[in-house]
């Protein structure tokens, strides 16, 4: 478990995302609903980054072919089974978020 600094919550509009490299791990940070959360940024698509994805709610859709995913568990909600992203655990500290790498 290491805590990492990631980013400042003040780099965030109400519903946008973000992505961060930390130690080598490209990550998606998302705010919506008053809420943080971070997944692995790639799609397994092709490889869209998903930080600048349309938000609803726990959902983002990638910028690339629109498949969707689930912010909070990471899993891939069309098309596949069984398809799942990575997720952080964060921690916000003032201003600053912090994730688990
Ligand atoms: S790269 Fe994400 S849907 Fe194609």
């Amino acid at each position: 478990m290491t805590w990492k600094r990631a980013a400042s919550t003040k780099d965030f509009e109400k519903k946008s995302g973000k992505e961060v490299n930390l130690d080598g791990n490209r990550i998606a940070i998302f705010r919506t609903n008053g809420k943080f959360y971070a997944i692995e940024a790639l799609c397994r698509h092709q490889d869209g980054s998903l930080a600048p994805g349309k938000i609803d709610g726990e959902v983002v859709e990638c910028p690339l072919h629109s498949w969707h995913y689930n912010i909070r568990t990471g899993d891939l909600l069309d098309y596949l089974e069984g398809v799942k992203l990575k997720t952080y655990k964060i921690d916000l500290k003032g201003k600053d978020i912090f994730i688990d790498v």
